[in-house]
């Protein structure tokens, strides 16, 4: 539904150069929900208005829903009319909700169909169907500065969805809310997704989020797409920053020379006879530093991490040991830091 290739926006001002996107190929599925996360100024903004063209990308292509969007911007009258069309068919929500606190909350609705010259009594219907459809059909007179934050958020996502979109963007929507708004506005979002069958590109960076509406997710540094997949797939995949951060578990290593290693499981698979089994075979204590088991995109996952006494390379066996039984194996990074390591962190601060 949407497909970037080799996307790259580089930002111009008084002389200075900002690479913000960098060579991004992205692609989400019809009817999925596609979660790109990252720090600030990790481009993600800028990915989102490259996809609905609001900023001309430098290089690279825009697809969506099989059109070519990159194709159309800027070049005549007929592209740019073509372009504003395709536009129409992109739904956009954003952080701030971006309404006008002039018009009445049907008035804000029908503003993106006035632009489209729809006549006055569709522009109505419309607007009070799509009300009905986020909740707030008692509220189709009431003004902006009547509504709680989660209410604005709903009549910004019915204003998104004036134009018939098959695509809805989002960039930070629940950001300015509290958690339980939040929860409502993801699960409408879902809803959405699911009666509409309405392709969602959203921008986070609550891991929450992603854990909760997310079919799929990509992780963005410095302009950059550096990993992306099903969260399932994410889950699955060893070393996975996206992974770690999406489920993790706590526990520092006790002392040097230990081997810190995080057992993920899916579904029910018992993690406890396994270990016990592995420190008889081996005659080796093993201490749990943490656990958890959560929900990640509607499916059971648990995760275990166990210290093993030594470093790594006498810990080859035990580990190949865990593998053997079919558990995912990622062996943590985890440096007691050297004081001096710790010295220069606080400077660098
Ligand atoms: N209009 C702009 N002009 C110049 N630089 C910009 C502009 N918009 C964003 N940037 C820069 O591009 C980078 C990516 O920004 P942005 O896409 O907003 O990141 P994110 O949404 O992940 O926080 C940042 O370094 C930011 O300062
Ligand atoms: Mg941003």
């Amino acid at each position: 539904m949407i497909t970037t290739t080799g996307l790259t926006k580089v930002y111009r001002s008084r002389g200075r150069e900002v690479t913000a996107l960098d060579g991004v190929d992205l692609h989400v599925r019809e009817g999925e929900v596609y979660g790109v996360v990252g720090q600030s100024g990790a481009g993600k903004s800028t990915l989102i208005r490259c996809v609905n063209l609001l900023e001309r990308p430098s290089s690279g292509t825009v697809t969506v829903a099989g059109q070519d969007l990159t194709a159309l911007a800027g070049r005549g009258p007929r592209a740019n009319a073509a372009l504003r069309s395709a536009r129409s068919h992109i739904g956009m929500v954003f952080q701030h909700f971006n309404l006008l606190s002039s018009r009445t909350v049907q008035a804000n609705i029908e503003l993106p169909l006035e632009i489209l010259g729809v006549s006055g009594k569709e522009r109505e219907r419309k607007a009070l169907e799509l009300l009905d459809l986020v909740g707030l059909a008692d509220k189709a007179k009431a003004y902006p500065a009547q509504l709680s934050g989660g209410q604005k958020q709903r009549v910004g996502i019915a204003r998104a969805l004036a134009g018939d979109p098959k695509v809805l963007l989002s960039d930070e929507s629940t950001s300015a809310l509290d958690p339980e708004t939040t929860r409502s506005i993801l699960q409408l979002l879902r809803d959405l997704n699911q009666q509409l069958g309405l392709t969602i590109l959203l921008i986070t960076h609550e891991m929450e989020v992603v854990k909760t509406i997310c079919d799929s997710a990509a992780l963005m540094k410095g302009g950059r797409v550096v990993e992306s997949g099903t969260v399932s797939e994410i889950l699955a995949t060893p070393g996975s920053e996206l992974a770690a951060e999406l489920f993790p578990v706590g526990g520092e290593p006790s002392g040097p020379d230990r081997t810190v290693v995080d057992v993920t499981f899916h579904g029910e698979a018992a993690t406890q006879p396994v270990i016990s089994q592995l420190s008889r075979t081996y005659n080796i204590d093993i201490s749990i530093l943490g656990a958890a088991m959560d929900t990640v995109a509607g499916k059971q996952v648990g995760r275990m991490r166990i210290e093993l006494p030594g470093r790594f390379e006498e810990n080859v066996v035990p580990i190949g040991f865990l593998r053997e039984q079919g558990l995912q194996v990622d062996v943590a990074d985890i440096k007691t830091p050297a004081p001096a390591d710790a010295l220069l962190k606080e400077g660098a601060k």
